[in-house]
């Protein structure tokens, strides 16, 4: 018998990813942007990225990538040092482009939707013994009303796994005024990051509504000249279950 999905039962009923060619945050625009870019504008970033991975030294072997697109900042130095990588990424483009940079390695593609409903009970039933890394990705998910709860939800349902995020705060099209990787203390507000890095006069800001995900706590920030006219900041944070 053929059973329709909506009747599956709980355990198989875990949310798919579709594939995505044209995401917001991804797809072909990306990939033209990252194939002009990543030894140019994009290699400051890369090498800030670089050490923040490096210094990410995370119990587990296995790998859970959320969102890598082709892998465009990741360096060769992480994927080296896990036994099993799994991927979730809905472009199709991008899963070919990290297969082939990967060939031989240990990899696979999964296809859970983690930020669908039900989708992080599913990322703890199935990857509870990985470490997880969020690529770029909760930056451009988070919802533009209501992204302090939505950040604090997504913290306590990831409280038991090891994980860790680089992602999308703020962007503008005004070049920073002071570049290079800043920690940002603890309790400082979004508005004081921000002059941080834009120093004086008038800055429009684009808020990407990931902020809260660290929860008040101290975490570092780096600027990203995506495009021209594209200026990011980016934040930088990990979490170890039963950490003091
Ligand atoms: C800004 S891009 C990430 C860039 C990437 N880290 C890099 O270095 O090139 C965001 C990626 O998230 C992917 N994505 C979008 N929704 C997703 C989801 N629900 N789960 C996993 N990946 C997703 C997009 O296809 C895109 O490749």
């Amino acid at each position: 018998m053929i059973c329709p999905s909506d009747e599956l039962p709980p355990p198989l009923a875990v949310p798919r990813l579709n594939n995505q060619l044209l995401h917001d945050s991804g797809g072909l625009r990306w990939h033209l942007t990252a194939l002009r870019q990543r030894h140019r504008a994009w290699q400051r970033f890369a090498d800030t990225l670089e050490g923040w991975l490096d210094a990410w030294r995370p119990r587990s072997d296995q790998l859970l990538l959320v969102g890598p697109s082709a892998g465009w900042t990741l360096p060769d130095t992480l994927l080296a040092r896990f036994a099993q990588i799994t991927v979730l990424e809905p472009d199709p483009i991008a899963r070919v482009l990290l297969a082939r940079r990967l060939k031989g390695k240990p990899l696979r593609f999964d296809s859970l939707d983690v930020f669908a409903p039900g989708g992080l009970d599913a990322l703890q039933a199935h990857y509870g013994d990985h470490a997880v890394l969020f690529c770029n990705l909760i930056g451009q998910l988070a919802p533009d009303t209501g992204c302090s709860a939505w950040c604090d939800t997504l913290r306590s349902a990831l409280a038991r796994l090891e994980w860790a995020s680089w992602h999308d705060l703020a962007a503008s099209t005004r070049p920073v005024d002071r570049p290079g990787a800043q920690q940002i203390p603890a309790g400082e507000t979004f508005e004081a990051m921000v002059g941080r890095f834009w120093q004086g006069g008038l800055v429009e800001v684009m808020d990407h509504g990931s902020f809260s995900l660290a929860a008040g706590q101290g975490f570092a920030c780096t600027d990203w000249t995506v495009r021209r006219a594209q200026h990011h900041l980016v934040g930088w944070l990990w979490h170890q279950p039963n950490a003091a």
